[in-house]
């Protein structure tokens, strides 16, 4: 290959190269702005709340509860549930399957709510990050607060889909019965 006719070759497929990067870049800018890309949630908020928030919740509390340190082990749990329960905040605003949930997704006060359960996940964090017992209660006591606030205004006497706090699923996160005496 000629000199000239070599260097061409590689403007040329600098040139493809670069082609290539932008067409990527505008179809994944596409892709985030199309509204085709969402998902709809096709769980409930009801069920949602027994599985994913209560359960990782009551970690969080039964490890505030204990009336000791907690092993680096622990620690990460309380980490690892408070990450499930960061997310789940704003997985709550997208909605869900069951009769209500869009309503309630469509509210300013759900959001708040939804962002006060994430602000107190991110509490229980930091409280395993920095191993604080301190903090652990504080995070606790913002959990319970925005529970029971949210409940207030929005919680319907029986649960729509009739998923309730299972007391036999208490058995699977009250780990710590022995140890302590709160419930
Ligand atoms: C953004 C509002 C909101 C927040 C925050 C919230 N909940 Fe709920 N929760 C609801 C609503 C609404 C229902 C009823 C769902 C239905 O009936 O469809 C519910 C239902 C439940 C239920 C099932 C019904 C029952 O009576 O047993 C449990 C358990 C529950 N929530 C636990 C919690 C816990 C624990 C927290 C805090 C860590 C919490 N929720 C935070 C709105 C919220």
């Amino acid at each position: 290959m000629k000199q000239a006719q070599r260097q061409w070759k590689s403007i040329l497929s600098a040139a493809v190269l670069a082609a290539c990067a932008a067409t990527v870049a505008a179809v994944s800018a596409a892709d985030a702005a199309s509204p085709t890309r969402k998902i709809a949630v096709p769980v409930s908020i009801n069920a949602l709340m027994v599985t994913l928030i209560d359960h990782s919740a009551h970690h969080i509390w039964d490890y505030e509860a204990l009336e000791r340190d907690l092993s680096e082990e622990e620690w990460r749990i309380v980490e690892y549930f408070g990450i499930q329960l960061a997310a789940a905040g704003p997985l709550l605003t997208l909605g869900g399957s069951g009769p209500l949930d869009d309503t309630w997704a469509g509210s300013e006060q759900w959001t708040n709510y939804s962002q006060a359960l994430s602000n107190a996940a991110m509490l229980a964090m930091d409280a395993a990050r920095n191993k604080s017992k301190d903090l652990l209660t504080s995070a606790g006591d913002a959990l319970l607060t925005t529970c029971l606030g949210c409940h207030g205004a929005f919680k319907p006497e029986t649960p729509t889909e009739g998923i309730m706090h299972n007391p036999e699923y208490d058995h699977l996160y009250h780990l710590f019965e022995k140890d302590t005496a709160a419930d």
